[in-house]
């Protein structure tokens, strides 16, 4: 009887203690991200001006492509397969006719560092925004002309592009951009 009445007492204690840090957690990661999972995710900045840049979290739709979203970190630096494809991609979306078959530079610069126009390109993150998103110089959103970058109907996808940033990355001596 007594054993009964003390594992019901610590059952509520224990429903009690876990519905208290189900709830803290909700609200913290609802203030994040209203729509996206419950994973945190890092904040994006254009390249013009270091403004916020809203990027639709929706997009994101492979696991690689969420989890940088989440870390910033490109998963696919080193992969043969993803790299082979990002430069099927680099292709298809033109990259190559501003810069070179093998991002070495024509009439945009070399992609494959050591040094950058813009010196955050030598992160995944901050290539990632640049091309996302243009740059004041001569290149629009996503290499192409002047779109909204947000609609996903315009060009390359999140996950396309972690791919060319992975082919351009296994072209630079060592950089990974995931330091
Ligand atoms: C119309 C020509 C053109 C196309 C197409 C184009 N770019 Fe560019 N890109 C440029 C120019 C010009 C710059 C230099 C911009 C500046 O100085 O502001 C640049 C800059 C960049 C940079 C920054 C380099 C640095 O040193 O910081 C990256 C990364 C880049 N482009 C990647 C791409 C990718 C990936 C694509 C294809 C999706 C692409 N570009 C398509 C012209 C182009």
């Amino acid at each position: 009887m007594n054993g009964l009445k003390l594992s019901a007492i610590l059952l509520v204690l224990v429903v009690g203690v876990a519905g208290c840090g189900k709830k803290e957690s909700a609200s913290t990661s609802g203030d994040a991200a209203p729509a996206a999972s419950a994973t945190k995710a890092i904040e994006f900045v254009d390249t013009q001006e270091s403004k916020p840049l809203v990027i639709n979290a929706a997009l994101f739709d492979t696991p690689a492509a969420k989890e940088f979203l989440a870390t910033g970190k490109n998963p696919y630096i080193g992969n043969e397969e993803a790299i082979a494809k990002g430069k099927k991609v680099f292709q298809m979306y033109s990259c190559t006719q501003c810069h070179g078959p093998e991002a070495k530079g024509q009439v945009g610069p070399g992609l494959t560092g050591p040094t950058f126009r813009y010196p955050k390109d030598a992160t995944n993150k901050g290539m990632f925004e640049t091309v996302w998103h243009g740059t004041n110089g001569g290149m629009g959103a996503k290499g192409v002309g002047l779109m909204d970058p947000t609609d996903p109907k315009n060009g390359i996808t999140p996950d396309e592009l972690l791919k060319i940033i992975a082919w351009i990355r296994s072209m630079s001596n060592g950089l990974t951009g995931n330091e």
